[in-house]
């Protein structure tokens, strides 16, 4: 350490309060600026993101002192995990902090979505009063898909029930008996794709997840199907997206992520039929201050020589 304090760098915008319990440690010296502007890289102990800093190795080259790193949100897709732990560096998430605004979000996404809000205001503040143009569908009574039953999928089926939505869930890691608990029927992801009215995907992005709904899997599923992605871009492939809503399988998307991040010029942007955010799912003011605590906490206890819990 240098004069006896531990450096933290804090590279994406994070909540001021949730960050407290290093700002305030006089053993911390915490400092808030992107990587990219940094010139003493070597010089820290931890490094705290969000998903606008790509971990690389290339970056963990120029931290020789680097002990931990610290996702203050749930992927670690930016990460590059496998170089870390060759090197020691021990990874942290913020598992849980962000899971209702997530499931929040993705409800607002699905009503959204079926009673096409987002064009309705357009047209609205464009100066027209058209009623007919926007004719939704009603959920009560629907299929919810959902693939991915962790934390945040749970979450959105509790939510589904309220909507008198009947939900069909695939996971790999999921007993017939925790689906039973939770009210939800376990499903083959076929079976999924061949009920659902809308299919909303909970998982992280990885080789097996990466073009889940691709261009044979959206084939299997129902015509006019609805699809939402608010976890990862990519999980639902965006070239086979376009696809199935140019032929109309697909009756419209919501998403929250992208491939490409920021999605600016994403062609998907142009149907009238997609709805979307800019990766705003977890930004709420509790999920932000939520993942900003756990993980300060957490590097803090780490730093103290405590081991980490959600690594
Ligand atoms: C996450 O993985 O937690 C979300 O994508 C939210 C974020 O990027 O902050």
């Amino acid at each position: 350490t240098i004069n006896g304090a531990y450096r933290v760098l804090v590279s994406d915008p994070m909540s001021e309060e949730g960050l407290a319990p290093l700002l305030k440690n006089e053993n911390m010296e915490c400092v808030q600026q992107n990587v990219d502007e940094t010139n003493d890289l070597a010089e820290y102990d931890a490094l705290l993101v969000r998903s606008g800093t790509t971990v690389t190795a290339e970056l963990m080259d120029k931290m020789d002192r680097l002990k931990i790193i610290a996702r203050a949100g749930v992927g670690v897709d930016n990460i590059d995990i496998d170089t870390a732990t060759k090197r020691g560096i021990v990874v942290i998430n913020a598992p849980d902090g962000n899971t209702i605004s997530t499931a929040e979000h993705t409800f607002a996404m699905i009503i959204s979505l079926a009673r096409k809000v987002p064009q309705a205001n357009a047209s609205i503040k464009g100066g027209e009063w058209n009623r007919k143009a926007f004719q939704g569908t009603e959920l009560r009574g629907k299929t919810l898909g959902i693939v991915g039953f962790g934390r945040i999928g749970s979450e959105l089926a509790k939510r589904a029930r309220g909507f008198d939505m009947s939900t069909v869930v695939y996971d790999p890691f999921l007993t017939k008996e925790r689906a039973e608990k939770s009210g939800v029927r376990l499903a083959e992801l076929e079976e999924l794709f061949a009920e659902a009215d809308i299919i909303t995907v909970h998982t992280p992005l990885t080789k097996d997840t990466k073009g889940l709904l691709g261009m044979e899997n959206i084939n299997k599923t129902k015509k006019g199907v609805f699809l939402i992605n608010c976890a990862r871009g990519g999980i639902i492939d965006e070239e086979a997206l376009k696809h199935y809503l140019e032929n109309g399988h697909v009756a419209g998307a919501a998403l929250d992520v992208f491939e490409e991040e920021p999605a600016q010029n994403n062609e998907l942007l142009n149907f009238e039929q997609v709805i979307s955010t800019p990766h705003i799912a977890a930004s709420t003011k509790e999920a932000q201050l939520n993942v900003a605590a756990q993980v300060s906490e957490e590097v803090l206890q780490f730093l103290k020589g405590m081991p980490a819990l959600n690594s």
